[in-house]
């Protein structure tokens, strides 16, 4: 069986103050049979690892293929590793878009991710104009051979469908749209991989989307920077 996983990502958002939402966040989800991750601001994760989380795991958002070097403003693996991160997204479709990476580029930021012992959460999605294109399986089955490396396990990866459309939009894709995605992921991945959902996942959308067979959890942004939304989040995937 998956791991269940309720991964919040705060992406560019939070100061040291605002940690006290994750340690909030730690003992909502006490307990719980879902396991729970914030991917946090770089800067950030070492302040996080000092607080006192009994439940709660922390990752990045991004890491460089390389391990050091002449790389200005970027981070390593190995740097989030020591921070204090288990976990690291890789390929988000924000970082896609922003600075123009590719499926090649996601790979080697995986492959760097297992290097210094993180598992890689790692992120696929179709576009408005690919879906409306009918192209939404292929580009995906694309997009996953392309920046998934060999070598991938249910311990060093999980895959996040976040369609492009659905991110920070308030439009959730319908449970129909994606189950279909799921369940073609499920065939490329293997039974054990767990699939996330990501892209406008809250409370009140939650367990429509838990319930469906091959969602093994979701990727929450705004949800996810309050306790009094994510909790509830975490909550119904455990409860699913
Ligand atoms: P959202 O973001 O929940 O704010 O739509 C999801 C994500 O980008 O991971």
């Amino acid at each position: 069986m998956p791991q269940k996983y309720a991964a919040g990502n705060w992406k560019m958002n939070g100061l040291v103050s605002d940690l006290t939402d994750v340690l909030e966040i730690d003992a909502g989800v006490e307990g719980l049979t879902c396991k729970t991750i914030i991917c946090l601001p770089a800067t950030l994760i070492y302040a996080a690892d000092g607080d006192p989380r009994q439940t709660v795991e922390i990752g990045g958002q991004y890491c460089h293929p390389a391990i050091s070097g002449a790389h200005t403003g970027d981070v390593s693996a190995e740097m989030l590793a020591e921070a204090g991160a288990t976990y690291v997204i890789t390929g988000h479709s924000e970082r896609r878009t922003d600075h123009g990476e590719t499926d090649a580029d996601v790979r080697a930021q995986t492959e760097a991710a297992w290097r210094a012992g993180l598992t890689a959460i790692l992120c696929i999605g179709e576009t408005l104009a690919q879906r409306e294109a009918g192209e939404t399986l292929a580009v995906l089955t694309d997009q996953l051979k392309g920046s998934l490396p060999e070598g991938a396990t249910p311990e060093n990866t999980i895959i996040a469908y976040e369609p492009v459309w659905a991110i920070g939009t308030g439009k959730v894709a319908t449970p129909d749209q994606v189950a279909e995605v799921h369940d073609a992921l499920r065939a490329q991945a293997g039974a054990d991989m767990s699939l996330l959902y990501g892209g406008s996942v809250k409370a009140a959308n939650a367990a429509e989307l838990f319930a469906l067979t091959n969602v093994d959890g979701a990727l929450v942004g705004g949800a996810s920077l309050k306790a009094a939304d994510f909790v509830p989040i975490a909550q119904a995937l455990a409860a699913s």
